[in-house]
């Protein structure tokens, strides 16, 4: 290693990797921002179409830019045949996100701007991803439960559409406001490892798709995206609250993590999770029973009780209440993760663009610990 290479702790926690407009996090304050705007202001009061539109050009939309992008989204919703062919060829019990990451890697072969990196194309290349990745989880769990994927219903929004391919029926309107904020707390998150995948692939002029396949992969994870899908499991096998203490202490005890509590950035409440769960609560409520918010919340009182102790300020995470949340509006647990992935389409391919924009390689160093100088010796007197 030369002399100037630096060794950054294990993770590369708190390095900053580049500059970027679209997104920043105070970890310590706990605050969140896309474009200027607090988190809480676009949860509140903006759509999911919205914030799309923010994170891919820095600003909010007037009225008419906002209805050139729906109609843009609405437009590019339907995949193309082959894709869907290709996703009745899958295995019946393939993990939805493996089926999400090999049905976006083929989209790019019927993209009709497919070997072109232009800008111009390249933010085409994002409106069809964005509009198709819902389009494609909710035909993964059609085919899967022996059903035909259903077209895309032009005249409802993002979120919206994506419950009707998905149910069948019509959202009602406070389903779809739910699932519509739950699109914009996932949106984007600075560089986490989905999005800083997705930039590595892109910064060796990789197309987009490449880069959304990476990104795909990452947060496939356990300790990305995947963790929200591991906390209904968990809030299943302990089934009912008389449980909970029991089964947190065991796990605790047994040195074991909690999953959707704990953040490499926030060390205070992450601010998407203050979010979620007065969503789960507010759910549980409006359903008469409110079973799976009481469990989770003693669950985070539990261990963030016990680590506020040992002085580790861990809260709850973006998945910790987002996996009641989903559960109470019927989404198979399994699908949570490619949910995710419905949402963060839309930072990724902002993240994308801004790599293309201003490119450089990603190519950090390594901190070599194996030997040096060793002479070889022939294969029989090894
Ligand atoms: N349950 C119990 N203890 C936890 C914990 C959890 N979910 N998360 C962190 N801790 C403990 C660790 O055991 C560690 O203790 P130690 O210092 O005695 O080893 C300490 O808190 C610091 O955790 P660490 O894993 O080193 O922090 P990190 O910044 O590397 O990890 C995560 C961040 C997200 C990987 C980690 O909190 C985690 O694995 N959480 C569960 C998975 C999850 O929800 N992921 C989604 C993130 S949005």
């Amino acid at each position: 290693m030369t002399k100037s290479a630096t060794t950054q702790g294990a993770g590369l926690r708190d390095v900053v990797a580049a500059p970027s407009s679209i997104c920043f996090i105070d970890g310590e304050k706990g605050i969140l921002v896309y474009g200027g705007y607090n988190i809480h202001e676009l949860a509140e009061n903006s759509t999911f179409e919205e914030v799309v539109y923010l994170l891919w050009n820095g600003r909010l939309p007037n009225k008419v830019e906002l209805e050139a992008l729906n109609q843009e989204l609405v437009s590019h919703r339907g995949i193309p045949a082959a894709v869907i062919g290709l996703i009745k060829a899958f295995p019946k019990d393939a993990v939805p996100m493996d089926a999400l990451r090999t049905a976006v890697s083929a989209l790019s072969f019927y993209d009709p701007d497919h070997g072109d990196n232009s800008p111009e194309a390249c933010r085409r290349k994002a409106i069809r991803l964005t509009a198709q990745v819902a389009t494609i989880v909710a035909a993964i769990d059609r085919v899967r439960n022996g059903k035909e994927p259903l077209d895309p219903k032009p005249g409802l929004s993002h979120a919206a559409n994506f419950l009707y391919m998905l149910n069948g029926r019509d959202p009602l309107d406070v389903e779809t406001r739910a699932f519509d904020i739950a699109l914009i707390l996932h949106a984007d998150h600075e560089f986490n490892a989905s999005t800083f995948a997705a930039r590595v692939t892109a910064g060796t002029l990789a197309d987009l798709y490449a880069a959304i396949t990476s990104a795909i992969g990452a947060l496939s994870g356990p300790l990305h995206g995947g963790a929200n899908e591991q906390v209904m499991r968990m809030l299943l096998e302990i089934g009912s609250m008389e449980n909970v203490d029991g089964f947190v202490r065991k796990k605790l005890d047994a040195g074991q993590k909690i999953m959707g509590i704990g953040h490499a950035v926030y060390k205070t409440e992450d601010p998407r999770a203050t979010y979620l769960r007065s969503m789960s609560e507010a759910i549980g409520k409006r359903q008469g029973d409110t079973k799976w918010f009481d469990i989770s919340h003693r669950i985070e009182e539990i261990v963030v009780g016990e680590m506020t102790q040992k002085d580790k300020p861990i809260r709850a995470n973006v998945d910790f209440y987002s996996a009641s949340t989903y559960y109470m509006l019927g989404i198979p647990v399994d699908l949570y993760t490619p949910i995710f992935a419905v949402s963060r389409i839309s930072g990724w391919t902002a993240h994308v663009l801004e790599q293309y924009a201003n490119n450089k390689l990603i190519r950090p160093r390594s901190e070599y610990l194996g030997e040096m100088n060793l002479k070889y010796v022939p294969i029989d007197q090894r």
